[in-house]
């Protein structure tokens, strides 16, 4: 049986208000310097070597988090936190001693927002940890995506060459029959929260876009919760069918008061849509073992995370995946100094 400690862990971090004045990258040796002294050197390296300041930003909160849930959740000193790649590059903690995960996570990041998702504490076999068999037991992936991050730049792509050539663009990372159904009649029609009779071109264009973009959200935490990412040889196979995209929530609704575990319900349901019945069909057959949970937060942005427990499926099936809680910066750089062991 499982284990009953287990933790679901979500969380989102908005790096657009810290560190306002780095205006340029380099400026984060200074601004950020307390933040990046809690990283590696290569680490380091990587985030400095970003152009544009709002994406180093992100790289720097995302090393941090991933530290840090493996530091908080699965009790590692901070500079034990050694962060490697598995045998498919997905980013993972293997602890030296046992060779187990004890923390399974995955983060995301776009326009701002990183978005942190974990399973702490999980075993199938309800062994202790250590005991039980080796790497990790939990698959877990997360996206966050923004539609309206590219808008100017979709909306003239598609009136210069059409919806039907702008998903084209995109149809080799798109299973069998979902390009089809972005581009037919049935897309506006089958969509919940569908547009009024009279909506303006440009609203139409939103709306097919926001349905694009749900999907995009929807088949990236999956490929990254199977750690094959867009490498997996099978992304033609994968196909969400009739998925539906979120309605959009209000603008002063971005947060939840997700928590710890993401138990607490706090504003779901009045901010944000939440979609967790998905028809997804792999080669052909129901895919029945995954946990998808597809979440709009604020107007434009939407949060996808998939998990599944290959030993014991209705484990992972089970977890709620509530809302995000949104991670203050300080108390992260807070934990992770009081962790430095
Ligand atoms: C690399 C990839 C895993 C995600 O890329 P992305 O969408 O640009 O970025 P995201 O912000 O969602 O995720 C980036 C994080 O994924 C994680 N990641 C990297 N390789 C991964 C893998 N093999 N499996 C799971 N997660 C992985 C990393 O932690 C990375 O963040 P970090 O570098 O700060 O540690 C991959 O799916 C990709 O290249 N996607 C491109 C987008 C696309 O074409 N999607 C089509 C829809 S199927």
């Amino acid at each position: 049986m499982g284990s009953g400690n287990v933790q679901v862990i979500q969380y989102l971090v908005d790096t657009r208000p810290l560190w306002p004045k780095a205006t340029k990258t380099k400026d984060l040796e200074n601004e950020a310097s307390r933040a990046l002294a809690l990283l590696t050197d290569e680490e380091k390296t990587k985030v400095l070597r970003y152009y544009f300041v709002a994406d180093a930003k992100m790289s720097l909160a995302s090393h941090l988090l991933k530290h840090w849930v493996v530091a908080r959740y699965a009790g590692v000193s901070w500079w034990d936190t050694k962060l490697t790649r598995d045998e498919k590059t997905k980013p993972v903690y293997v602890d030296p001693t046992t060779g187990r995960q004890p923390v399974a996570f995955n983060v995301s990041h776009q326009a701002g927002l990183v978005a942190l998702v974990a399973v702490a504490g999980y075993s199938a076999s309800g062994e202790a940890e250590g005991e039980g068999r080796g790497g990790s037991e939990v698959d877990i992936g997360t996206d966050v995506v923004c539609t309206s991050e590219r808008r100017t730049r979709d909306h003239r792509v598609i009136d210069t060459e059409g919806w039907a050539k702008f998903v084209d663009m995109h149809a080799d990372v798109f299973g069998r029959s979902e390009a089809r159904y972005l581009k037919g009649g049935d897309l506006l029609s089958t969509q919940p929260g569908s547009l009024p009779s009279l909506a303006r071109a440009q609203e139409i264009v939103d709306f097919k876009l926001r349905c694009f973009y749900a999907l995009w959200c929807l088949r990236e935490a999956y490929v990254k919760m199977t750690g094959d990412a867009l490498l997996a040889p099978w992304l033609k196979d994968l196909e969400f069918r009739r998925f539906r995209a979120p309605a959009p929530g209000t603008r002063d609704g971005f947060g939840g008061d997700g928590g710890d575990g993401g138990d607490g319900d706090g504003d779901e349901g009045r901010e944000q849509e939440v979609i967790t019945d998905h028809e997804v069909l792999f080669r052909g057959e129901r895919v029945t073992d995954v946990n998808i949970c597809l979440r709009s937060l604020g107007e434009d942005y939407m949060t996808c995370t998939a998990v599944r427990t290959p030993a014991r499926k209705e484990d992972a099936l089970g977890w709620k995946l509530g809302p995000f809680a949104f991670l203050d910066m300080e108390t992260v750089l807070g934990d992770a100094e009081a962790r430095l062991g």
